[in-house]
């Protein structure tokens, strides 16, 4: 996109996180943001946050897992922005199944895969054929991940299938607008910054399941990310902490060069040539993700 001053963007799953980054740096390009969150107690003290900090901010809870839930996303920010010109799909989950994938509830799959993959595609419904009838450059920024995205870590197949999944999605959505001639522009994130580093997110935690996506074994709701930072550093591999606002630095980049892949340079260059060559000598697919 040429311009993002006074544009309009909505970020779902932006209570914390990447989506909150997002939000804060689109922010000081002059756009008006509609963070949206299941969680509407957090998202209400992150739009209370930047509100006080200037930003012009609104917040619409709405579950991604819901068409109509994301349709009604769609209607408050156009009626009160009176547009919608940027759409990140960002919205995840860690989905909390453990153990091997032949072991997992058939719930762990249906969790994630609502989040991760049907949040995805309602977005797309619900506002990609309002940002083609308007003629203008607007733009849909999938989050996926390197973990599937570009090569899965085997100890996580739900997450890292439904990664794989946005990648795909967006490759096709790209495709079928490119062919239409329309001004919608198409991006896949692959959250990474300037530091190589962990991203200090809700994320590490496991999220609470809604109704009807019960497991039957219990699931462990800690953070995560302490206990994997101390294992690292006791391997002998000091890890850093990736600031939130250099993912969101690479989307507003992103935005205004039009790319498709929103990733670091030089960050999964030999996981990607890894794996294509793995697959050119029809070899194991043992993968080291970089
Ligand atoms: N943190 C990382 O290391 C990392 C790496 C690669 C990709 N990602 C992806 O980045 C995206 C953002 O995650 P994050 O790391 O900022 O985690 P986060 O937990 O801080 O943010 C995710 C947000 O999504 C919201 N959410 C969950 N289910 C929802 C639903 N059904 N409807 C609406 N909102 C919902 C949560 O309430 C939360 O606020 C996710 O898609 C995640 O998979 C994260």
């Amino acid at each position: 996109m040429k311009e993002l001053d006074g544009k309009v963007a909505v970020i779902t799953g932006g209570a914390g996180g990447i989506g909150r980054a997002m939000g804060i740096r689109m922010a000081e390009e002059g756009m008006r943001i509609c963070l949206s969150d299941l969680n509407e107690e957090r998202l209400a003290a992150t739009v209370a946050e930047l509100r006080e900090g200037g930003m012009d901010v609104i917040g619409v809870a709405a579950d991604v897992s819901e068409l109509s839930s994301v349709e009604a996303l769609r209607d408050a920010t156009i009626s009160h922005f009176g547009a919608v010109d940027v759409v990140c799909n960002n919205a995840g989950v860690a989905s909390g199944a453990h153990g091997k994938l032949w072991e997992h509830e058939i719930n762990d799959w249906r969790f994630a895969f609502s989040v991760h993959v049907y949040g995805v595609i309602n977005g797309i419904n619900a506002f990609v054929p309002y940002l083609i009838d308007r003629g203008v450059e607007t733009h849909v920024v999938n989050t996926s991940s390197n973990n599937g995205g570009f090569a899965p870590i085997a100890m996580s197949p739900t997450y890292a299938t439904c990664k794989a999944a946005v990648v795909t999605i967006s490759e096709c959505l790209w495709g079928q607008l490119h062919e239409i001639d329309a001004k919608v522009g198409v991006s896949v994130l692959f959250p990474t910054g300037r530091t190589k580093g962990v991203l200090d997110t809700g994320i590490w935690a496991a999220a609470e399941r809604p109704p009807g996506y019960e497991a039957a074994a219990p699931i462990d709701h800690t953070n995560k990310m302490a206990g994997w930072i101390a294992s690292m550093e006791a391997a002998g591999t000091p890890v850093a902490v990736t600031p939130l606002s250099e993912v969101a630095d690479q989307v507003v980049d992103g935005l205004y060069a039009n790319r498709f892949w929103m990733v670091e340079e030089g960050r999964f260059e030999e996981s990607v040539k890894q794996r294509a060559d793995i697959m050119l000598r029809r070899a194991d697919p043992f993968y080291q993700l970089g």
